[in-house]
């Protein structure tokens, strides 16, 4: 397997900034303190996600000689606590320059069902990467496996494990099923608006078992399905005890807010047929920039995925140098069927409490606050549940975080007039121009458990917002010039705010 000299250089280069407060080249103006990005180049698609004896993997697709999607390998990161990440060599590389390492998934094989792991101790279980192979002919499905935990990669000299002599078929994730203990692939054909499940005992032949398409929305292409098991909830936050599947289907090109977006399906799997509850298409994030979202394999009865925080209609040309992209927080899903909405795909961030640091500002606001951003990374918790005491029917609630310095402006919040609308707005940051770069976005949001509740992450070129319970939630990147380093608050009169501000540090400190 090659190991190309950029990733080699590195992971050199972060070893030796082990000692250092933050890991060398983390620290640009508009560089995540709390968000995965790469150390340079390009990233789209998490990949490979798995969680085994402690530590969490990511793969990611990695262009590792450019800042452009292209040259897909496996770049690698690992991390204790989903918010500090330690980046590993490259893991898997292609052959030839027109070849690519397409997304995929991995898992861990304790049984040794593959049979590559013959030697192994049952401590230290072997796993399975399963992904696609771009060629300029045609895509399928391959499979490398790993004696290290994961580190390192061999592909199997049987490869590919499905052909089926399309150019169009891709992004395979495979779960263990435990009922009919087997295991299940779901794997898209794009163009043909299809998931297609099959299933294995040795993860080497695989049986096609049953074809889902044509449902919810459809855009121009189907991508990065997944197949996943979530705790049912009877209200916002009170789990059942029940378990539910959900498929989730990545749209791009032709989202309904254009480029890339993410629809999920609750339903039942019996380990060939996947039923939807209904026909119904359902958004994962009501903004632009949260794709080709990822499960984790082996975090037991915990659901938690990471997707990836951009949109392919704007992701080669954003302005951050010498990295492009970053992945969404780490977050904990749950599902439930909300009286007035239906089906919800609850999500939160994961524990948090590994950067939370200070906290900036916590009180009642009755009509305007200014809180002084500072004493992190740059990057900020805020939790605010806005109260109507008086109710009038076009009362306002503004948020903004605003830059001292340049002006730039970055807003969030409430609009009574004929909702109550939560909204964002990202017009006011100067940095980047452009016509796909859809600048406002809103969804309607009930008043929930003590008012309307918002909370989520400010960090340096992502705003993460989750309202309710995380009953709605939205990835918005935007690229200000300058730092933004001011919570503006101004109230309508008959509105109220219970507010907290959190600095976080940075996951990059060592
Ligand atoms: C989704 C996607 C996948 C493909 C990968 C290539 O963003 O287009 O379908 O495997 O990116 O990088």
């Amino acid at each position: 397997m090659k190991i190309s000299i950029v990733s080699f250089l590195v992971s050199a280069c972060v070893a030796v900034g082990v000692s250092a407060k933050m890991v060398p080249g983390y620290n640009q103006t508009r560089r995540p303190q709390v968000h995965f990005s790469p150390p340079v180049n390009f990233m789209n698609d998490p990949n490979g996600l798995f969680y085994y004896n402690g530590t969490y993997h990511m793969y990611y697709q990695y262009n590792p000689t450019g800042i452009t999607a292209g040259n897909q390998h496996w770049g690698h990161a690992t991390s204790d606590d989903l918010y500090h990440w330690h980046n590993q060599a490259i893991a898997l590389s292609p052959e030839s320059p027109d070849e690519g390492i397409f997304s995929g998934s991995a898992v861990v094989d304790v049984d040794n069902t593959s049979g590559f792991f013959g030697n192994q101790s049952s401590s230290n279980p072997g796993i399975v990467a399963i992904y696609t192979l771009n060629t300029p002919s045609k895509e399928t499905q391959n499979i490398a496996y790993s004696t290290d935990g994961g580190y390192t990669f061999t592909k199997y000299s049987g490869n590919p494990v499905i052909d089926i002599d399309s150019n169009q078929f891709r992004d395979p994730k495979v779960i263990w099923h435990a009922d009919t203990k087997k295991w299940v692939m779901a794997v898209a054909l794009p163009t043909q608006f299809s998931v297609v499940f099959y299933t294995s005992s040795d993860l080497k032949t695989w049986e096609k078992a049953s074809t889902f398409s044509h449902h919810g929305w459809l855009g121009n292409q189907f991508e990065c399905p997944n197949l996943v098991q979530v705790p049912v909830h009877n209200s916002q936050q009170q789990n059942s005890g029940e378990y539910k599947w959900v498929l989730v289907i990545s749209v791009n090109p032709g989202a309904p807010q254009g480029g890339s977006f993410t629809q999920f399906f609750p339903g039942e799997f019996d380990g060939t047929h996947f039923t939807p509850e209904d026909d119904a298409a359902r958004w994962v994030d009501f903004g632009k920039d949260n794709y080709a979202m990822q499960f984790f394999y082996g975090t037991q009865n915990k659901t938690l995925g990471v997707g990836w925080a951009s949109n392919w209609q704007y992701t080669n040309i954003v302005p951050t140098s010498p990295w492009r992209s970053a992945m969404t927080l780490p977050r904990q899903y749950a599902l439930w069927n909300d009286p007035v909405l239906s089906w919800q795909f609850i999500s939160n961030p994961t524990d948090m409490s590994t950067i939370m640091k200070k906290n900036l500002f916590s009180g009642k606001v009755t009509k305007s606050q200014n809180i002084k951003l500072g004493d992190g990374s740059g990057a900020y918790y805020f939790d605010i549940y806005v109260s109507q005491d008086q109710g009038q029917a076009t009362q306002r609630a503004n948020f903004t975080f605003i830059s001292s310095s340049t002006k730039e402006e970055l807003r969030i919040g409430l609009l009574m007039d004929n909702g109550p609308f939560f909204f964002i707005d990202r017009s006011g940051t100067k940095g980047f121009d452009y016509p796909l770069f859809t600048d406002k976005f809103a969804t309607i949001q009930y008043g929930g458990i003590g008012g309307w509740h918002v909370y989520g992450v400010l960090d340096k070129m992502i705003l993460e917002t989750f309202l309710n319970e995380g009953e709605q939630s939205a990835t918005t990147t935007y690229f200000s010039n300058g730092v933004l380093d001011k919570l503006s608050i101004s109230l309508d009169s008959g509105l109220s705010a219970t507010v907290n501000v959190t600095a976080l540090s940075s996951g990059w400190d060592q």
